[in-house]
């Protein structure tokens, strides 16, 4: 938590009738605010940091997203049958949660490990078109950082 800052003075002391009640976000994201919300609060949760529970799965894939990650900038930034594109993809959480909140995806992993456990665990929603899924290949050798 953060203090609130200088701006809470001003900006509360005098709201408007649209500060006392829920105002939705314009994009239509399902997001909203009641500035009113503010009143008489010392601290704020810093505006870039999320915070969401730990999620303790298995899916043979070592850095694992927790579902509400994508799901929060997905809801947030995008409407029903648009697409979304995960170019890291690795276990495909990403993906998979698109295809259940009723977005088109694509997924591209680099090793084909993690390529072949997002193939097999990504089944799209009946009535849903496929994700696309690319196995990104090598198409050279890249040189190591070590200065000559
Ligand atoms: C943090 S992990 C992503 C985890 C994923 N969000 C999940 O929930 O499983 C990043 C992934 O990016 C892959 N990756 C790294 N460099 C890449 C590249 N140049 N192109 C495609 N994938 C890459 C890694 O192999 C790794 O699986």
């Amino acid at each position: 938590m953060v203090p609130m800052g200088d701006w809470a003075d001003r900006r509360l002391k005098k709201l408007s009738d649209t500060d006392k009640v829920r105002d939705p976000s314009k994009v239509g994201s399902g997001f909203g605010k009641r500035i009113a919300n503010w009143i008489g609060r010392e601290k704020a949760y810093p505006t870039n940091v999320l915070h969401l529970a730990t999620e303790t799965k298995n899916r043979n894939h070592s850095a694992v997203f927790p579902e509400d990650l994508p799901e929060w900038f997905i809801k947030l930034f995008t409407k029903k049958g648009d697409w979304v594109l995960d170019p890291f993809m690795g276990s495909g959480t990403t993906v998979f949660v698109a295809q259940r909140m009723e977005r088109n995806a694509v997924g591209v992993e680099i090793l084909p490990n993690y390529f072949k456990v997002a193939q097999q665990s990504l089944k799209p929603p009946a009535g849903t078109q496929p994700a696309q899924l690319a196995l990104l290949e090598r198409q050279g050798k890249y040189e190591s950082g070590k200065s000559k």
